[in-house]
């Protein structure tokens, strides 16, 4: 296991699901896992849906809520957005890395001020550096010719450079990148699958474990537990591997 900060948290605290739904079907969700799961993750489909009443309505049944919202704006606007977000009680934010260092400082002080008004920790702020749907052939295309995780790796650096709290990544991105930020930084880990699970439209893939063992301080899982015929029972599963 890679040295890291949250080593000592139970585990199961560090698993985040995802609610990639309409909000009938994740507060049925929620109701499910009330009680064992600490995190789900709140992603564009469901905020756009519903907006900022669906992070209250997990806040209000007990959940800690990662706003995976992806800002990318000039630094005036990320700043407002960090700081809205983190006033709906979002626990943890996400934002392009693209948008250069001082978008993500702005993004840092939004959240710090929101928390300075509300009382309590500033939201966790999550660093996107380049999408998994990206290879290199749609990098090129854009004009960046490093290879997929020297960019990774070139704007991990940034968010860590301006302050955010880590990034989102791959878990075969993870391991380079607990060496890289440090035992105190936040590296999430999505494309997570249980031994024997239906990869679905994930390729790179890690089981929980592993993603853990290779750096990760917290894990998103969705369909496996979302689409499961008894989410709590497969969220059960997924602890007792670990
Ligand atoms: O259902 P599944 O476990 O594949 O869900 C993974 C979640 O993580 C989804 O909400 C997806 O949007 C998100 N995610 C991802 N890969 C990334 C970034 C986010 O799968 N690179």
């Amino acid at each position: 296991m890679l040295e890291s900060a949250f080593a000592s948290t139970n585990p199961a605290d560090r698993i985040i699901v995802a609610l990639d739904c309409g909000r009938e079907e994740a507060m049925e969700l929620a109701e499910a896992l009330r009680g064992k799961s600490k995190w789900v993750k709140v992603g564009m489909t469901l905020y756009y849906a519903c907006g900022p009443s669906i992070v209250a309505a997990f806040k209000q049944r007990g959940f800690n809520v990662f706003l995976d919202l992806k800002l990318h704006d000039i630094p005036f606007q990320i700043e407002g957005a960090a700081y809205s977000a983190a006033m709906t009680g979002a626990d943890m934010i996400t934002m392009h890395t693209l948008g250069g260092a001082e978008m993500l400082k702005g993004a840092q002080r939004g959240v710090e001020r929101a928390a300075q008004e509300r009382g309590g920790e500033a939201a966790v702020t999550l660093g996107i550096t380049v999408l998994t749907s990206m290879d290199q052939a749609s990098l090129n295309q854009i004009g960046i010719d490093r290879a997929p995780a020297e960019q990774v790796k070139l704007l991990a650096g940034v968010a860590q450079d301006a302050g955010i709290s880590g990034v989102v990544a791959s878990p075969q991105e993870a391991s380079m990148l607990r060496e890289l930020l440090g035992p105190r930084a936040y590296i999430v880990t999505p494309g997570v699958r249980p031994a024997g699970a239906d990869k679905g439209d994930q390729s790179r893939v890690a089981t929980p474990a592993q993603a853990f063992e290779n750096g990760a301080s917290h894990i998103v899982i969705g369909r496996p537990i979302t689409k499961a015929e008894d989410p709590a029972a497969a969220f059960d599963a997924i602890v007792s591997e670990l």
